[in-house]
């Protein structure tokens, strides 16, 4: 196993100890969250059903014999399990490399805790190193582009992309996010601009870092 693989399950497993008994709950999609699947697999009756937030995720819960729900078909969840690509000490976060953060969004405000699992290289004191994935609608592209590049950002498309939702992902390099929550209903407001991946108004509220031995359990 690599070693940030390692760092990956040791969070992952620390985060059954999250999953509530005989409720429904939320997962995102990456990695991690693959890996939080299998874990979950072993445990698998203790929920009624998972939402998923993407088609990848959904697909793997199935392979693994776990009853996948419908957010229509259940509402509030209790609990929403996600990795990200980066998360502050205030446990807001960078999410989007996998592209689906649209549907991660949308889930993780549709539940009550957000449970993020993350190697111990993800945390990091201010976000931005990783470029902040945007995904708009693709008439919009240029337009959008200009506006991020207002911003400070240098917005790159994201070759061959085509999100679950019919749109493009601009990757924007060189932002200073001093403040999360202020950037992303920035963003937001751009006309064109679907969802960014800036976590910021709905951070996690538990943080399982691991590492290579353990995992850490950060509020
Ligand atoms: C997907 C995401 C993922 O949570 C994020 O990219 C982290 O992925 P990984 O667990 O593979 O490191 O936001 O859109």
């Amino acid at each position: 196993m690599s070693t940030q693989d390692n760092f990956k399950r040791q969070a992952a497993r620390k985060a059954l100890e999250y999953v509530p008994h005989d409720e429904y709950i939320g997962v995102g999609s990456g990695s991690t969250v693959a890996i939080f699947i299998e874990e979950l697999a072993s445990i698998k009756d203790r929920v009624r059903g998972v939402v998923a937030a993407s088609i990848e995720s959904r697909d793997l819960l199935e392979q693994h014999g776990i009853k996948v729900v419908a957010l229509a078909d259940v509402g509030k969840l209790p609990v929403y399990f996600d990795g990200a690509d980066e998360v502050n000490h205030s446990l807001q976060m960078i999410k989007g490399g996998g592209a689906a953060l649209l549907g991660e969004k949308i889930v993780a405000h549709a539940s009550r805790q957000f449970i993020c699992m993350a190697g111990e290289s993800k945390y990091v004191s201010k976000l931005g190193a990783f470029p902040l994935p945007v995904e708009v609608v693709p008439f919009a592209r240029s337009w959008v582009a200009s506006q991020l590049v207002k911003l400070g950002g240098r917005p790159v498309l994201r070759e061959g992309v085509i999100t679950r939702g019919g749109h493009e992902i601009l990757d924007v390099h060189d932002l200073e996010i001093y403040e999360p929550m202020k950037l992303e209903d920035e963003i937001n407001r751009i006309p064109g601009v679907m969802e960014n991946g800036v976590f910021a108004r709905h951070p996690a509220d538990v943080l399982i870092l691991g590492h290579s031995d353990r995992a850490e359990v950060i509020t």
